[in-house]
């Protein structure tokens, strides 16, 4: 098939424009949509309540969505995860139960580095599951088992929609494994399953925030730095906010855990570095508060991605803020890749770069 760039100027632009619609192909492999339920793929090799911790190794932007994904697993089935990137993970001779659960996150599936990975953790005796949106790859072939990730084909260089493809996947899969370990009733189960059908909507009002988002672009595309933050899943959401702007518009960009401001990153902030904090209204909203006041005391810059409740609740006049609509937690990683998103490629075009080639990167590294 010829995939073409429809009326976008980019791929990437395109590719962020299909997330709604893809989002919900994916959605809809796994999820009873009448009985709001998850069908986790059939006859696995494995149990979820016999399991005692998984293994998530992945590379880029694929990595993140694992780390998303550890903060789902444990909270809504109780499931210790580890998350590793692949190119440590396969030389560290990690010790791993026989039987366990093994997954590898991958676009491509023929990433090097996370081919590796699963090599070794097949020869460790563990159940390795893949989520791959490219179903005939080499990883998609060897893994015990396929979930498949309906994307379609991804030109641009920068993960969009696979990324938001494989988060879908993920949570689909750590409800299934809250439901199978009896740590989510069937009600728990519907409620989330009933949030993510409504994530494909929720993209779609995201994407309408897109002029908006290109005039801050233009107050980005200036900086030589730029610090995002973020807690809960807004943290690898934050690290993942910051490889796109670096892999698109060659801006130095650093991702943080917005608590450990204090330990270092603090040290930069002047009135030439913004910073962007992703805090949806939630239950640690107020500690990323108090970090943004750090900021603005230090005459930071801050461009906020909140809802309406956020904006009232963090109430101060010094920054810039995108307002998303409210939504259930489950889906503000789904749903904050859009501005996170949006902001990297317009700052990119404004900058004048090759979106959809940066230079130095490929699309699929398959030599170590
Ligand atoms: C490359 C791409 C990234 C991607 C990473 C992992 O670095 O430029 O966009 O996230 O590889 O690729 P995979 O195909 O394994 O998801």
């Amino acid at each position: 098939t010829i995939v073409d760039k429809g009326n976008h100027r980019h791929f990437m632009a395109k590719e962020i424009h299909e997330q709604p619609e893809v989002v919900s192909h994916t959605l809809a492999s796994f999820i009873d949509m009448v009985g709001e339920t998850i069908r986790l793929p059939e006859n696995l090799p494995f149990d979820w309540a016999a399991l005692s911790r998984v293994t998530i190794s992945a590379c880029g932007t694929a990595s993140f969505a694992g780390m998303i994904a550890k903060y789902w697993f444990e909270r809504y089935a109780r499931l210790p995860v580890e998350v590793d990137i692949a190119s440590e993970f396969r030389y560290r001779e990690a010790p791993l139960d026989k039987g366990g659960l093994s997954i590898f996150v991958s676009q491509s599936g023929e990433t090097a580095d996370t081919l590796a990975a699963l090599r070794y953790c097949k020869e460790q005796g563990q159940h390795t599951l893949a989520i791959v949106n490219v179903p005939t790859s080499t990883i998609a072939r060897e893994a015990s088992v396929m979930v498949r990730t309906l994307a379609g084909p991804e030109i641009g260089v920068a993960s969009t929609k696979a990324f938001t493809c494989q988060l879908a996947a993920l949570a689909g899969l750590a409800i299934g494994a809250g439901k199978a370990r009896g740590v989510l009733s069937a009600e728990e189960e519907s409620e989330l399953v009933h949030a993510l059908i409504e994530a494909p909507r929720l993209m779609a009002e995201a994407l309408r925030l897109e002029h908006e988002i290109e005039t801050f672009s233009r107050d980005l595309a200036k900086a030589k730095d730029v610090l995002y933050l973020g807690r809960g899943t807004s943290f690898p959401l934050s690290l993942e906010g910051a490889l796109k702007l670096k892999e698109i518009s060659y801006i130095h960009a650093e991702g943080y855990a917005a608590g450990e401001l204090k330990h270092g990153p603090i040290a930069l902030i002047d009135e030439t570095m913004p910073v962007v904090v992703i805090a949806p209204f939630d239950t640690i909203f107020e500690k990323t508060v108090s970090n943004m006041q750090e900021v603005a005391a230090r005459g930071g810059r801050i461009i906020l991605m909140t809802d309406e409740a956020g904006a009232a609740a963090a109430a101060m006049t010094t920054l810039k803020t995108i307002i998303l609509p409210s939504m259930p937690t489950i889906l503000t990683p789904l749903v904050y890749s859009i501005p996170i998103q949006l902001l990297a490629y317009h700052t990119a075009v404004i900058i004048g770069t090759d979106v959809d080639q940066p230079r130095n990167l490929a699309k699929s590294v398959t030599v170590e």
